[in-house]
């Protein structure tokens, strides 16, 4: 079963008497394992639709399917559930609390879940290890580089135990020697089983990934897979699972 199915999906926003259709019908499957770059131009549509995919947002027009689910007309609460089971998040910019502790942000995604504090500060300390933090979860982001706190955000992502990530821009703001560390960290966490989906502008970025969607003015004008993606099956690791 596909893990994200968008069926001809608009998204519409009307500004005074203006209408500006942002995505103009969009129909794309996202497999499970999979690994996609969504490359395209500067307001070609790309973050409305991860934040569809992500159920950030929902679709004007058309359907989208999550994990067999139909939430295109799912409430904001059930839209929140959705999230929490199924997704992580990656920004550009990070988007960790300032005033939080690397752990304390790991922690976030985990206070809405119903879960002994002892087990998910476990947990949050595993997945610290993972990205190479072990030793700075104390550490507030403004005593971390920059590819640290993105690496903070992954072990936040990765808290709930998503089926899949959606990376928008991951490395926008790093150099290209952490931009290279951080993908290959999306690069092991798809070998053990996450679907990951991230935009991109940078070729080499895209070159980490096994599928290539372009967007251009709203629609999806280029779908291709790239050589490697046969042979590979994805095995779930006992921590992400
Ligand atoms: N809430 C909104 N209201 C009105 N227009 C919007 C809204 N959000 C996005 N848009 C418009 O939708 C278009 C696509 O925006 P989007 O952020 O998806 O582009 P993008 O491909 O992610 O661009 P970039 O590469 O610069 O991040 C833009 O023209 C933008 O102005
Ligand atoms: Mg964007």
């Amino acid at each position: 079963m596909s893990l994200c199915v968008l069926e001809d999906v608009w998204k519409t926003y009307t500004l005074g008497d203006v209408r500006v259709d942002v995505l103009r019908g969009v129909s794309l499957s996202i497999e499970p394992g999979e690994f996609t770059a969504v490359m395209g131009p500067s307001g070609s549509g790309k973050t409305t639709l991860m934040n569809i995919l992500g159920c950030l947002d929902v679709p004007s027009d058309g359907r989208y399917i999550l994990a067999g689910k139909d939430v295109t007309h799912m409430s904001d609460d059930e839209l929140s559930r959705m999230r929490s089971e199924y997704i992580g998040f990656i920004f550009q910019s990070f988007h960790l609390l300032p005033y939080a502790t690397a752990l304390e942000n790991v922690l976030l995604p985990t206070l809405y879940v119903e879960r002994r504090l002892d087990g998910r500060r476990k947990r949050a300390m595993e997945l610290l290890a993972l990205v190479g933090l072990g030793d700075r979860a104390g550490f507030k982001p403004s005593q971390l580089s920059g590819g640290q706190q993105q690496r903070v955000a992954i072990a936040r992502a990765l808290m709930n135990a998503p089926r899949i990530i959606l990376a928008d821009e991951p490395t926008g703001a790093l150099d290209s020697g952490t931009a290279k560390d951080i993908m290959n960290l999306l690069t092991e966490l798809n070998r053990q089983g996450t679907t990951v989906v991230v935009v991109t502008h940078d070729p080499e970025v895209a070159g980490y990934a096994r599928r290539i969607v372009k967007v251009r003015d709203g629609v999806v004008v280029e779908d291709t897979e790239t050589a490697s993606k046969a042979g590979e099956r994805p095995v779930h690791d006992a921590l992400l699972a």
